[in-house]
């Protein structure tokens, strides 16, 4: 047995005025919202009854963890990270959804108080939705506790409040998105889960956004913890943009990464089947609730900068102010918004 760890952070309550902010975006929650450590993570109020479970969950030598802010291609990366740990075994992906394969560690915690409830009671169904309905029977991170080995794992905790042992013991693989694409992206997901209950318009997202208040944020933080630890053998981080830009040679990198070799001929076809319309039409890896063509997809736009078709000007200059704020003085820098080399005031 490892010993048990007392939590290294402090995790206390938001103030009425940022639990407004982030309700105003979010519907069903019924606690107050939570920040954590130093960085101030938000968290649902719920994280505060599984933070010591999750700190203390036992890494094992042969977990695959990828971290991520929402977002930022998480799903895409799991798919192939399977893939390649599975010796391109399309078949067996195609039987069994990605979040059973690649579980997420803290689904139990991400579901609001009010669906929760009403999913446990049988009066709600999202089609299980990414695990939900597992999760409100087993908390999530049990369930990846309980599982066999070899696991894959699914979080978007960043690093500080993950298990300490993480990194020396387990493959880890860090995926970092520009934030504004981002915040339209994670407005959407939040679209495409509640549909009409959406109380907030993409603005009102992004005044919770650009304040750092929205379950996991503040971002930059989050991806800065990855990026310093990017020498770490056991650490890779990608950027979306470089998986946009050029996906063979990412998943090259990724495959030498997990210390594995694919002909040609199979990477290519991995590359074909990780395309955006391909993966689109993937019912075990698009897991949207809508049921028609035109309903909102979890699989959406897959772009890189599609944020300036949703931004006015003042929200762009807003966007610019906040990453030249929050990078400030950290050697993180995005390869689309280079602020080591030039800045862009
Ligand atoms: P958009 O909403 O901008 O389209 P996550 O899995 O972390 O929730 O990230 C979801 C984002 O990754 C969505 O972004 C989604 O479209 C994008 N994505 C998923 N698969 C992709 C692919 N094959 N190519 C490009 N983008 C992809």
């Amino acid at each position: 047995m490892a010993p048990c760890l007392d939590l290294p952070y402090d995790i206390r309550t938001v103030t009425p005025d940022e639990d407004k902010i982030i309700k105003k975006c979010l519907t069903g929650y019924t606690r107050s919202f939570v920040k954590c450590g130093k960085n101030e993570y938000v968290m649902p109020g719920v994280f505060r009854k599984h933070a010591h479970a999750i700190y203390n969950l036992q890494v094992r030598p042969d977990d695959v963890w990828v971290i991520t802010f929402p977002r930022s291609g998480t799903t895409w990366t799991q798919e192939l990270v399977w893939l390649v740990q599975n010796n391109l075994d399309f078949a067996a992906a195609k039987q069994k959804p990605l979040y059973e394969r690649f579980p997420m560690l803290e689904t139990t915690i991400q579901i609001p108080e009010i669906a929760f409830e009403l999913i446990k009671a049988n009066f709600m169904n999202l089609k299980n939705f990414q695990g939900l309905g597992h999760a409100v029977k087993t908390p999530s991170w049990k369930i990846i506790e309980d599982q066999t080995s070899p696991r894959f794992v699914k979080t978007h905790m960043p690093l500080s409040l993950l298990p300490p042992g993480l990194l020396k013991t387990a493959k880890v693989i860090y995926v970092a998105r520009d934030p504004r694409d981002v915040a339209v992206s994670y407005f959407y997901l939040h679209k495409m889960v509640m549909k009409n209950l959406m109380r907030s318009n993409f603005v009102a997202f992004w005044e919770a956004f650009r304040r750092d208040l929205l379950p996991w944020a503040p971002i930059v933080a989050h991806t800065n913890e990855a990026w310093l630890k990017r020498h770490e053998p056991n650490l890779h981080f990608v950027f979306y943009e470089d998986l946009i830009k050029d996906l063979p040679k990412e998943i090259r990198k990724i495959c030498k990464f997990l210390g594995k070799e694919y002909t040609d001929e199979q990477l290519d076809r991995l590359s074909a089947h990780l395309s955006f319309d391909s993966l689109r039409k993937t019912k075990t890896v698009n897991n949207s609730t809508g049921e028609k063509e035109d309903d909102i997809q979890f699989i959406r736009k897959g772009e890189a900068g599609g944020w300036k078709a949703h931004f006015t000007k003042e929200m762009e200059m807003q966007a610019e102010e906040f990453l030249l704020d929050r990078l400030r003085g950290l050697d993180l820098s995005y390869p689309s918004f280079p602020t080591r080399e030039t800045t862009h005031l």
